[in-house]
This record gives C-alpha cells, structure tokens and sequence, in this order.
C-alpha cells in the first residue's frame, strides 16, 4: 500500500512558477497565441497556421487545454471550422508543385537550418511540452531530440532519395526509377510526444517533396505551433505546411479529402483501426502505429544491477505514457527472487510536477486516463494479482488537483487477466513468471501486440534464440526500449501496426514517395559530338 512520498518542492511555489513561465514565454515566440494572451483574465488560444499565417480561428467550439499537473486551464485550442480546414488543404496542394519543383538540395537546406533552429530552441520547446503534457522536462528534452534526429536524418535526403539504374537492357536500352512525392500528405499525432511524433511526420515528408497538413493532438498543440514557426523561420515557402485543430470532424476530413494522399497515424488502437480502413476506403496510403504491450523477459543470468535499473526506468518513465514503455515483465526460473529489489527501486521514484527539479515521473494527461490506469489497477487486485506497490492514492504535495498515479507493481499476473490484455498506458508494471525461456516466448507471441520486447541476459546464445523466435517488430537485447534511431525505420508489427510501410527511415522515405520507372533507348548511331563544357556547374535551386 505504500503509497510513493512525493518531494514537492514548496507546491503553491510550483504552481506560479508555471504562469510565470508563460507571461515569460508569451514575449518570446507570440506569434502562434492570440493578442488576448496578454490580458490577465484569459488563457491564450492557440491559432491556425494557414498559408504560411498563424491566424485566430472562426469557429465557436473550443477545447481548454489542462496542466495535468494542476489541472488549471492554460491555453484553449479551436475545433477549426469546415472551411478553415478546406483553406488549408488547397494551401498544401497551391504549393505542391513549386515545393516539389524546387531542388532537392534547396529542400535540404532548408532542413539543414531547421535543425539548427530546433536545437538552439530545444529548452523553450521542452518548456511548453511539460506545461500541456505533463512529462518532466528531462522527457521533454528527449521528446524534441529524438524528433530533432529524424529531422537531421531527413537532411541525407539526397542519398535517401535515389532511384534505381540497370542499364543495357538490351542494345542501346536503359531502365532507371526515379522517386517522386505524393502530393499532399497529412499526419494525426497523439498527446504523448507533442514534438518526436510529429517530427517523424513532416519533416522527411516535406524534404521529399510533398506538402503537409498537421492535426496535432487537441491537448498539446502548443510544441507543434512552435516547431511550424521554426520551420518558417528556416525557410519553408508558405503552405508547405499547414496545421489544423479539432477532434473527430478534423480526423475524419484528413480520411475523406480527395486531395490528401496519405495519412501518417500514431495513437491508440481503436483510433488507428478507424483511420487506417476509412482512409484506405478513400483511396489513400496509411501507415498506422498504434498500441502496444512490451515485454521485458529477464533470464536469471541477467546483470541483475543494471536490469533491474532499466526496468524500473523503462517501466515508469513518462509515466509510461509511451507505447514503447517496458509495462510487462517476464522473470524467468530464478529472476523470480528479484522482485522485492524491484519494488525497493521503484519506491525510490519521485512523483511530482514534470517543472520541479528531481521529478522522475509526472501526471497523467488527464483525469479520465487517471481513472482508467486505477481502475485497470482495481482489475488486477480484483482478479488476483498482488498489488505489491501502489500508487492509487498518491498525493503529490502543491499539486493536490494533478492526475497523478504513482508507480506500481502487480506481481503474480496471468495472461488471462484484464490488466494484461489491456494496455494500461500508466506507471503500472505488470509482471508475470515463466519457468523457462520457451515458456516466456510462448506467451510474448500469443498476445496481439508486436511494438517492442527486450531480453536481459549475459548469454548470446539466449539473446540469439530470443531475437530469432519472438514475433515482435523491434528487440533489446539489454536495452529497455529498442526504438531505433533514424537511419532504421519504426518497425512495430502484428497488432500494433496498420500499413505496410514503417514510420521514418528508408521506410518512412517510401512511404511518402512514389517510384517512376523509364525504359529509354538512345541509340549509338544517334550520338553527336558536342563541344565540352568547362565551367565547373553549380547545381541547386
Ligand atoms: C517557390 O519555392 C521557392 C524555393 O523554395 C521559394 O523561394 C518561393 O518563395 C516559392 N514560391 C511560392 C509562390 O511559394
Ligand atoms: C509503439 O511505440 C511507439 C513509440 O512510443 C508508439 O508511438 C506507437 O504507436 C507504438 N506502436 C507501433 C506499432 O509502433
Ligand atoms: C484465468 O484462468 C484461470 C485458470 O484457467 C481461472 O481460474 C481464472 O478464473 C481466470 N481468470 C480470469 C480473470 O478470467
């Protein structure tokens, strides 16, 4: 029962620290926030950003956005009206063509200055992440760099993007591919990465050379907002890309547009099955990463210091808000020992505001997924699991209002129970026993999901035998939580991926490119001498 002892740092302090920090922000990146930012009585609003505009919307529907650490409202987003998202979709396909006619080294430069911008920026973005977000600042910062890589990696453009040749076919005849862009492309992006998520997104779509609709998530716009401005500032041409806001009415615009192309997805299961068959019913190219259920199997040979440290990071970090959190461990044969050593570790966790220094994990993102993780925990206890940490009644001190749930362990699981087959999205560890390896890989197989899994053991042979016969997209061996960097692609499978070509990478560059194929024949009797060219070209625009 022991609930985790938060280490608040003066609460009432903490909760002005925070508006402090937005009369502090509003000086200096404005421009996506209303004029009435600036009035004491009102929360900003975030705006459109239209053809190359940052514009107040119409409608008269909006949604507050929460400090999950508090609950206050600090901000509120439009439902963007029919025709507003109607104009940002005819912006993408107005630029379409000067965008993808203009050369591929100019699009690279553009992307060169960007990741400069974000980086020189990184601190400010991470701020506004934890305030609308909830995660610590540390997450925040990991938020937009992980995100920054791929907008580094979306720089090799120029290699990424090269076709095939095989030439002589027969006399005199040549057959070579060229990749093209798609046209207008658009991106959904969930809460739990305001920045990574949708920078997986647009930047290697746009450097391809297609334009782009974003529809961040209702409760975070305020990252995405900052990182279009950037992208502005480095150069992108008006109507590159556009943001839109709003639930179910944006989503299902971006599935029926005739003029949108493809659909980049990431978010919940329910949500991802949704998109993936309306947006392919009209014709589109989805790609949809969606829930998942990882898996940490952890030999008895295992470095016990070190596994034990990853688990408890991996489990409980971004207070497991992440689809690639470690929420479901295996301890096989004698590893079964260990976990009273893994509760000590995750009782030492402090739970507090995301902006207060020492924080390990934050809030939830909102009340209702408070609820849902406590009741999934409830299940568990109910169906015979051992609560052996719990963190339900958590009360982290001057943030009394925040959806915070603390870490927690359930021990003796099976795979027939609720909190197994539900993802908790939640510091909730959930762990079950095997007596051997065989044992643990059955069942890591029979469960719907394919995100990520990770073995701990100090033998090869397990590891090999483990990477081998486990149906999982992406493996750790010793590392928690295996998402590739950049120059691989995102490679979730079975039920936590829809589409068939992954997120970023050399993936993520076919996805958002089609191929052309030419067969020409020159023949040799055709040839003439032309006079030699001396001046050494310059290519580019
Ligand atoms: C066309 O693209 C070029 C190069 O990116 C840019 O400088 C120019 O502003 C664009 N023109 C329009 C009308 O968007
Ligand atoms: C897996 O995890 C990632 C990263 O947390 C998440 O965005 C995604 O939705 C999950 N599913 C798949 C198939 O990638
Ligand atoms: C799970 O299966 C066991 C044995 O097959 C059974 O006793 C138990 O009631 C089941 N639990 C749930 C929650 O279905």
């Amino acid at each position: 029962m022991a609930a985790v002892a938060a280490v608040a740092v003066r609460g009432a302090q903490g909760g002005r620290r925070c508006c402090l920090w937005l009369r502090i922000s509003r000086k200096v990146t404005p421009s996506w926030h209303s004029s009435s930012f600036f009035s004491s009585s009102s929360v900003p609003t975030t705006k459109l950003f239209i053809d190359g505009k940052f514009v107040e919307s119409k409608t008269n529907e909006w949604i507050d956005i929460h400090n999950p650490a508090t609950n206050e409202v600090v901000g509120h987003v439009p439902k963007a009206t029919q025709s507003e998202m109607e104009a940002a979709v005819a912006s993408c396909k107005k630029s379409f063509q000067n965008w993808s006619e203009t050369s591929i080294l100019s699009r690279q430069q553009v992307f060169l200055r960007y990741q400069q911008l974000i980086k020189d920026n990184l601190k400010e973005i991470s701020k506004l992440i934890t305030l609308e977000q909830g995660k610590t600042l540390a997450d925040a910062e990991g938020d937009v760099f992980r995100g920054l890589q791929v907008v580094e990696h979306a720089c090799s453009v120029t290699s990424l993007m090269l076709g095939e040749t095989l030439p002589s076919i027969t006399k005199d005849m040549d057959t070579y591919t060229y990749r093209l862009p798609l046209g207008v492309c658009a991106g959904i992006a969930p809460f739990n990465f305001p920045a990574m998520i949708p920078l997986w997104m647009f930047p290697m779509a746009m450097v391809c050379g297609n334009t782009f609709l974003m529809k961040p998530s209702e409760r975070v716009p305020g990252a995405l907002m900052f990182l279009a401005k950037l992208l502005q500032d480095a150069g992108a041409p008006d109507g590159t890309l556009n943001i839109i806001h709003g639930q179910h009415e944006a989503v299902n615009f971006i599935c029926e547009h005739p003029d949108i192309k493809a659909i980049s997805f990431v978010g919940s299961n329910q949500a991802g099955e949704y998109i993936y068959e309306r947006g392919s019913k009209h014709g589109k190219r989805v790609q949809a990463n969606m829930g998942a259920k990882n898996h940490g199997v952890v030999m008895p040979d295992a470095n016990k210091e070190n596994t034990l440290n990853q688990l408890v990071g991996a489990a409980f970090g971004a207070a497991g808000q992440r689809c690639m959190a470690l929420s479901t461990a295996i301890l096989v044969g004698e590893a079964k020992q260990w976990l009273p050593e893994l509760v000590e570790r995750a009782k030492k966790l402090r739970v507090n505001a995301g902006d207060q220094p020492g924080a390990d994990l934050g809030p939830l993102i909102s009340p209702q997924a408070k609820e849902r993780v406590c009741q999934l925990i409830d299940s568990g206890a109910k169906e015979g699991a051992n609560v052996l940490l719990d963190g339900r009644n958590i009360r982290v001190k001057g943030f009394e209002n925040g959806n915070f749930v603390g870490p927690t362990i359930l021990a003796k699981v099976k795979p027939n129970m609720t909190c197994y087959k539900e993802e908790i999205f939640g510091p909730v560890l959930v762990v079950l026993e095997a007596n051997t390896l065989d044992e643990a890989i059955e069942i890591i197989n029979e469960n719907p999901y394919g995100n990520g899994t990770a073995i701990f053991t100090t033998n090869g042979a397990t590891a090999r035998k483990y990477s081998h016969l486990v149906d999982v997209g992406q493996i750790g061996v010793n590392v928690p939580i295996p998402v590739p960097l950049p120059m691989f692609s995102f490679t979730g499978s079975r039920g936590s991926f829809r589409g068939d070509t992954n997120f970023y990478g050399k993936q993520g560059v076919q996805f958002y490119t089609q191929l052309k194929t030419i067969t020409s024949q020159w023949k040799e009797e055709d040839a003439t001498d032309a006079k030699p060219a001396v001046v050494m070209p310059t290519m580019g625009n």
